[in-house]
């Protein structure tokens, strides 16, 4: 399957990964190549992805324990520590082995080790293969607050090698399933079509690749969050209030990232009819398709207070306005939308409908 070109990296699926990778590591001279995992990826990926490197090389393995409770500065200094007594060299390379949490903090650890090191992302969640492991965000949440600390910084490459989503759990699945369809939002109303239709593993990993394309593109054309990229945000000011509210609030379950997003995606549909021209029945298409895969989660009224309260930290704020991301129709976008607070509440009240 033929590579993706980024601006200063490369994306590289299936057979092709692990030629690319080996012919990095055979041209780089790395002095160590430290590979972060969690305790799953560690067990279920660590040893099929040791299995195919060809070469010599000095390895060393840091282990960090998996979930977003742990995307947080502490386990970073736990990282920095590690390297530091490993002997980490500006000449090391980071190889980020896991889902969204550990490429997302892993690199960022290798950005600001030593002013930074080579990073290379290994992501083995759906979720992290067609979103968070491509576009060179890197960081962690303050507390609750979902990515308040980070830095914009490339990786080397991306290998993305679909064979390791046999282990993955189908909430998992279906929860990077929700940034896929979050693409077709966007961006092409035929993708969002086909998505629709898909019913397995097999065609999921079909899509992979277009999903990342899309991403691709977008980011190209503004690669630190100036106007266009913005789109890809769109579901994630609800999504991620939403998100942080529920892990922060020990009562209740905690939600995925794209089980979050997808109640953002139809609250935000919601917005989009109110304000942007979305027409009624697209809305009823985005919150049936989603309701499909995605229970439904029940808000009190002080729930949503409370949401609605988190959403002054979203990144997208500026001058103390809340910037929306919404839908024109499904395929297109308008940013830089501000709401006054009284449509939120509607917005929940349809969702719960
Ligand atoms: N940087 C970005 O542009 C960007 C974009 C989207 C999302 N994100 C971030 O990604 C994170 C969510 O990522 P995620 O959904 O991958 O979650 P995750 O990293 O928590 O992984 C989910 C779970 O699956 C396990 N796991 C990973 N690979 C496995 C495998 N092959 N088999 C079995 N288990 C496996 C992990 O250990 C973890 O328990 C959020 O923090 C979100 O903010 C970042
Ligand atoms: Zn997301």
């Amino acid at each position: 399957m033929q590579s993706i070109v980024s601006d200063s990296y490369a994306v590289h699926f299936e057979n092709r990964a692990f030629e690319a990778l080996n012919s990095h590591l055979n041209s780089q001279n790395y002095s160590t190549i430290f590979i972060l995992v969690d305790e799953n990826t560690h067990e279920l990926c660590l040893p099929q992805f040791m299995s195919e490197i060809e070469g010599e090389y000095t390895f060393e393995i840091i282990e960090i324990e998996s979930g977003e409770v742990n995307k947080t500065i502490e386990t970073c200094v736990g990282v920095w520590e590690a390297l530091s007594e490993l002997g980490a060299d500006r000449k090391s390379l980071m190889i980020n082995l896991g889902g969204g949490v550990l490429t997302d903090l892993g690199g960022f650890v290798a950005s600001t080790f030593k002013r930074g090191i080579n990073f290379i992302n290994v992501p083995t969640t759906l979720l992290s293969m067609v979103d968070a492991s491509v576009g060179g965000k890197t960081g962690v949440d303050l507390g609750p607050l979902k990515n308040q600390i980070g830095v914009i910084n490339q990786p080397e490459m991306v290998l993305i090698v679909s064979d390791f989503l046999e282990t993955l759990n189908e909430r998992q699945i279906t929860s990077g399933f929700a940034e896929m369809l979050k693409h077709g939002l966007i961006k092409n109303a035929g993708y969002w079509e086909s998505l629709k239709k898909v019913s397995s593993l097999n065609e999921i990993k079909h899509h992979i690749r277009p999903s990342v394309a899309l991403k691709n593109e977008v980011v190209l054309q503004d690669p630190t969050e100036q106007n266009i990229r913005k789109i890809l945000n769109y579901g994630h000011t609800l999504g991620h209030a939403i998100e942080s509210y529920f892990l922060e609030n020990e009562s209740k379950e905690t939600l995925l990232h794209g089980e979050a997003i997808a109640i953002g995606m139809i609250t935000e549909g919601y917005l989009s009819y109110k304000l942007t021209g979305l027409a009624k029945d697209a809305l009823v298409n985005i919150k049936s398709t989603f309701l499909k895969y995605y229970p439904k989660v029940d808000f009190t009224d002080k729930d949503i207070l409370d949401i609605l309260e988190l959403l002054k930290y979203d990144k997208k704020n500026s001058h103390g306005n809340i910037n929306f991301v919404l839908l024109k129709q499904i395929g297109e976008t308008q940013i830089d939308v501000t709401i006054s607070s009284d449509l939120f509440h509607e917005a929940f009240a349809y969702y719960m409908e």
